[in-house]
């Protein structure tokens, strides 16, 4: 045969080789040889791999395409992490050990100067002891890439993930041996048309491994996924178990010993069991937030949680909590560092300082914007009484034509509920943010809301939508995605994009429907320090200003029930060039980049909701 046919076939070989790797789940959108993901990571025997990782870039991907752009099979590849230095006989163009390195997690974009605007493939090796213990499996867990990652074990690729921030696991029981294993990553943040997010965004495309990778350590048999939640009518905990294994045929026992339950039931022949029962917890409230701890113990595997019980639903205008109506006074926050190098945030320390902010600005709710946090983030969250808005970074113009984008969206959308489904603070699923109007995103929307109310029927879901103009002053959410979501939640800049802060005072606000009002967005940019007059752009005082002129707005608005502004503090963005005063810098932040308190921070702070708080 042809060298390009003895490829050919080799790349088949590759492709059909992977998809035989256990557990493979083919969801469509390109990813193959990930694993069911495994719910409560921190729950389980886990061994970090975090730390310095060796890495180079590789800009023309030469480590994985050949000189015609073709797959190389498995053996050429920078996965084969073939040394030159142990046999100069043969041709080596790389060498992992004398590579530089890089931290996991963590972006590169702010490790590394020369990293800082980089786009493209960089490859990082990790190597480990282990010693396999009989009757025992393994996983790789990664809590996130940014945005593909292909990952090797001891030589072969087995894996691949799209997405950049959901969690992936892969199991690895056959791959490791004992003694010392390595495991590759090709990590490519180039953006992409299909992508999700697709290539604009308003926030940095900081790549890498940006989260932290752990060994897993399970039983044979071990309960993988579980779903325990209080009954709409609180009076009842129900749910459901689901084991992964061989031995799917067990008694499981459900301890929530503050509540002096223990309840038993058996899973059935596909290792899934549910169960309901009467209970009167203590609720979950931003005042109260109580969490309880929980055991689920089958007879091959126990895993403990802490979990809060508490409603979620609308009546009318209103969001109520527990059947109480609430006021969600929020803040959008990036998942971005709260202080230098303002690179991917990653650790529970950045998150307490993050919501501890939201905290001292008097929010009960956060916005978690525009794609999944890291989970140290929500369960931080959840302990210190905060509601989480969790949204998928479909954002703006996505491929809503394009089958394996919906794919990708659907499996990031699952994976984010998978995740998350547990936590009592997420009351919110967002499908997007800002999306251009037409009937095939309609679609693309309307099957991602009804995939999320299949998965989990017990909390909100919605979008940020768009506003409308009636007329110049007469304002509108029309937008029909209003008949799928649980609230009229949309994005407005009276003040900034749309006219000066005065317009506040002439604006009158009109909705269709009777849901309830949540502004997800508003607000506008200054520099911390740079001071003027309130019409002057970027002062602190027009930012004060256009806050002042827009609560005097949102308190006319009988039917709000939330707000979230943009956004608690200056992100990184590639749209924001004006020197001196944005410098790569979204300058919307009612914090700087430095934890600097602007003049609006003082004026969202002292501002109550009057009659709703
Ligand atoms: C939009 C968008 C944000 C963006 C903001 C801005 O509403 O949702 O992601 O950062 O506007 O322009 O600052």
């Amino acid at each position: 045969m042809k060298r390009t046919g003895i490829r050919a076939f080799f790349s088949i070989v590759l492709v059909f080789n992977l998809f035989l790797v256990r557990g493979q789940e083919a969801y469509g959108d390109g990813c193959f040889g990930l694993y069911p993901q495994i719910q409560n990571i921190g729950g389980r025997q886990t061994t970090s791999l975090d730390g310095s990782w060796k890495m180079f870039v590789d800009q023309y991907e030469t480590g994985y395409y050949d000189y015609r752009r073709n797959p190389m099979p498995d053996g050429s590849t920078f996965f084969a992490d073939r040394s030159f230095h142990s046999d100069r006989t043969v041709l080596v163009e790389y060498d992992f050990d004398t590579a530089g390195e890089l931290e996991v997690p963590g972006d590169w974009n702010t490790q590394k100067p020369q990293l800082y605007l980089y786009e493209g493939t960089i490859w990082y090796r990790q190597k480990f002891d282990v010693t396999p213990k009989p009757g025992r499996r393994t996983f790789l867990y990664f809590g996130a890439a940014n945005y593909e990652a292909v990952v090797g074990v001891n030589g072969h690729a087995v894996a691949k993930h799209l997405g950049g921030y959901t969690p992936f696991n892969i199991e690895v029981t056959d791959r490791i041996h004992e003694g010392s294993n390595a495991v590759i990553v090709k990590v490519d943040n180039k953006r992409m048309f299909e992508g999700v997010p697709t290539v604009n965004s308003d926030w940095w495309n900081y790549g890498g491994i940006t989260r932290s990778v752990l060994l897993v350590d399970m039983p044979m048999t071990f309960v993988r996924e579980y779903n325990i939640q209080l009954s709409k009518d609180r009076k009842r905990i129900c749910g459901w178990v689901q084991l992964d294994g061989e031995q799917l045929s067990q008694k499981i026992t459900l301890n929530i010993d503050e509540l002096r339950i223990h309840k038993t039931v058996s899973t059935d022949s596909n290792g899934r069991a549910e169960f309901e029962f009467a209970a009167k917890p203590t609720l979950w409230s931003p005042a109260n937030p109580k969490l309880y701890d929980v055991t689920v113990a089958a007879e091959t595997d126990t895993v403990s949680d802490r979990i809060g019980f508490r409603t979620i639903e609308t009546q009318g205008t209103k969001i109520l909590l527990n059947g109480e109506s609430i006021f969600c006074k929020g803040i959008s926050i990036h998942e971005e560092m709260p202080y230098a190098p303002s690179g991917r945030a990653y650790s529970e320390e950045h998150a307490r300082t993050l919501l501890g902010w939201a905290k001292e600005l008097g929010c009960n709710f956060v916005r978690l914007a525009h794609y999944p946090h890291n989970e140290a983030m929500v369960r931080t969250a959840e302990e210190m009484g905060l509601m989480v808005w969790d949204e998928i970074p479909v954002y703006w113009t996505i491929q809503w034509d394009n089958p394996t984008t919906y794919m990708n969206a659907e499996h990031q959308l699952t994976d984010m509920i998978i995740r998350d489904r547990n936590r009592a603070n997420v009351v919110i699923w967002s499908v997007s943010n800002e999306t251009p109007r037409g009937p095939a995103r309609l679609e693309f929307l309307r099957k991602l809301i009804a995939k999320a109310r299949e998965l989990d029927d017990t909390r909100l879901v919605s979008s940020a939508m768009e506003k409308s103009n009636i007329d110049a002053t007469t304002l509108t959410v029309d937008d029909e995605l209003m008949q799928y979501t649980d609230i009229i939640s949309f994005n407005q800049y009276v003040g900034w994009y749309d006219g000066n802060s005065d317009k506040c005072d002439r604006v009158r606000w009109t909705f269709p429907v009777d849901k309830p009002v949540f502004i997800t967005e508003l607000g506008g940019g200054a520099k911390y320090g740079l001071h003027g007059d309130s019409n002057e752009r970027f002062t602190e005082e027009y930012q004060d200003y256009l806050y002042k002129k827009n609560i005097g707005m949102l308190d006319r608005i009988d039917a709000l029930a939330g707000v979230t502004p943009w956004i608690l503090k200056d992100f990184r963005s590639p749209r924001r060039f004006l020197p001196g005063i944005q410098d790569d810098f979204n300058r919307k932040g009612l914090l700087s980049e430095n934890g600097e308190r602007k003049m609006a921070f003082f004026t969202y702070r002292n501002w109550h909701r009057a009659g709703l708080d």
